[in-house]
């Protein structure tokens, strides 16, 4: 079910790293994101698959884990992602295809999810140095790395407390708390009753 998937399709951002993730996986992965909905269909999009491990340290070395996190500098070597897809707009296709991303990107770890894996959008990259380190041409803009691997975390998604944060957070056995706004705060009922002043 739907619902299923989207509530275990969590932000991971600990890993069984000595399970690999086999390139034809993620090329299955991108194979769902190929049919997504893209703006006039220009279809920007761009993957690298990476599960090569100097590529793979590489890009680590490049990222920045959970900025609320404070006292958490990323997984240990034990628990890092596997595999990465590095996700690139074409920028001779289209140069703004920030929603095409978002739509690829939940399809991708949706589909991760359906094959028992799991992942994390990436935006906090290093950009210069990843694009210096494979080389790529100036029209490939790196949107977000998606981290791939077999989850080992467990994930809670909560009701934020009275103060309203929606700050994540860990506690001491490393279960990780997400803070979801509640139902009835995210749907705005219009007042359409009363007169419109101008
Ligand atoms: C556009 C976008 C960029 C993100 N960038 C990062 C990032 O740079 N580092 C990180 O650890 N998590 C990143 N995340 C993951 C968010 O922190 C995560 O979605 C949020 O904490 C809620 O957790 P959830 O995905 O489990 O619902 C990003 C998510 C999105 C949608």
């Amino acid at each position: 079910m739907i619902k299923e998937l989207v509530v275990l399709n969590r932000s991971y951002r600990k890993f069984h790293n000595h399970k690999k993730v086999l390139v034809e996986q993620l090329t299955q992965l991108v194979d769902l994101a190929r049919n997504t909905p893209s703006a006039k269909n220009q279809q920007p999009l761009k993957y690298i698959l990476v599960t090569n491990e100097n590529d793979v340290s590489l890009i680590e070395s490049h990222l920045k884990w959970a900025a609320f996190l404070k006292d958490w500098n990323g997984p240990d070597k034990s628990e890092q992602p596997p595999a990465y897809i590095i996700m690139l707009i074409d920028k001779n296709l289209n140069e703004n295809a920030y929603i095409d991303a978002g739509i690829a990107a939940q399809t991708i770890l949706l589909g991760a999810v359906e094959k028992q894996m799991g992942g994390c959008i990436i935006r906090s990259v290093n950009r210069n140095e990843v694009l210096k380190h494979f080389n790529l041409p100036s029209n490939l803009e790196i949107v977000q790395v998606i981290a791939i691997g077999y989850p080992n975390q467990k994930i809670e998604l909560i009701t934020p407390d009275e103060s309203g944060s929606v700050q994540y957070y860990q506690d001491n056995s490393g279960v990780h708390y997400v803070p979801k706004r509640k139902l009835e705060d995210v749907i705005i009922i219009p007042d359409t009753t009363s007169e419109h002043s101008g």
